[in-house]
């Protein structure tokens, strides 16, 4: 890695969350909370049974929203890291739940949409939502029911901020992905991106993932964010 660090960008998947209570998604055999992800993550799961997807998400909702979940030492480390480093800094995270911005990070995009918002199907304008909606919620913009959707990028749907993401990862000379199994794509193919400029590319996850990363340092996100991040301001 090059000794002037100006810019680094951070990709976080389920793993950074998973000590902090969220389950990851291939943990459990492809389910996601005891669903196929074809049910509850796809345009077509909404369409067969919009009853079911709902409750999924508000159920998801309650969870982030309860007393048990907070941010763990991997989340503050990132803010901490983005408030003391003097170049720039984009995280992008491919999670839903707001626990990177309950621990302080600023230069945050959610490339696969949030649990506490909703869009509608007809203005797709976005709101914050922090309780249940359902198909008989009445739409702030258009004032009807059976319009809103939970604004979260399902299969096959084009994910969130794209370009901003590629021109970070065109001109970075750091990139870091943590806690990510790197099987969806666009996602699992940034650090190809971010090598093409000579970024020095780096993963920090539980397990090798076989990509084909430049170092990878395997243990728990809580553990090894703070030790890897604290090393890199010394
Ligand atoms: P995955 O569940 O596919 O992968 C989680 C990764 O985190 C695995 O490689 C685990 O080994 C690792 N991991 C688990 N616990 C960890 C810990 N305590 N510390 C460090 N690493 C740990 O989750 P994602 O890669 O985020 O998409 O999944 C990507 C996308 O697939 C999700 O955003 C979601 C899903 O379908 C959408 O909802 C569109």
């Amino acid at each position: 890695m090059s000794s002037t660090l100006n810019s680094v960008v951070v990709l976080t998947g389920a793993g950074i969350s998973a000590e902090s209570g969220l389950k990851t998604f291939r943990a459990a055999g492809g389910l996601w909370e005891n669903h196929p992800v074809e049910e509850v993550a796809t345009p077509e799961g909404f369409e067969r049974n919009p009853q079911l997807v709902y409750e999924f998400y508000n159920q998801r909702r309650r969870q982030l929203l309860s007393d048990e979940v907070k941010p763990n030492p991997a989340h503050t480390t990132l803010a901490k890291f983005e408030h003391d480093f003097h170049g720039s800094f984009l995280l992008v995270t491919q999670n839903v739940d707001n626990l990177h911005e309950r621990a302080g990070s600023q230069n945050l995009l959610h490339m696969h949409g949030e649990l506490l918002k909703m869009r509608c199907l007809n203005s797709q304008l976005v709101f914050d939502t922090s309780e249940d909606f359902t198909f008989d919620t009445h739409c702030r913009c258009c004032r009807s029911a059976g319009n809103l959707r939970p604004h979260i990028v399902w299969f096959r749907e084009m994910p969130f901020h794209m370009n901003k993401i590629n021109q970070a990862l065109e001109s970075c000379d750091l990139f870091v992905a943590i806690g990510t199994s790197g099987n969806v794509y666009p996602a699992s193919g940034f650090y190809q991106t971010a090598k093409i400029r000579k970024a020095y590319t780096v993963e920090l996850n539980l397990e090798n993932t076989g990509s084909g990363f430049d170092k990878r340092i395997y243990g728990k996100a809580s553990k090894i964010v703070p030790q890897y991040f604290e090393s890199l301001l010394v």
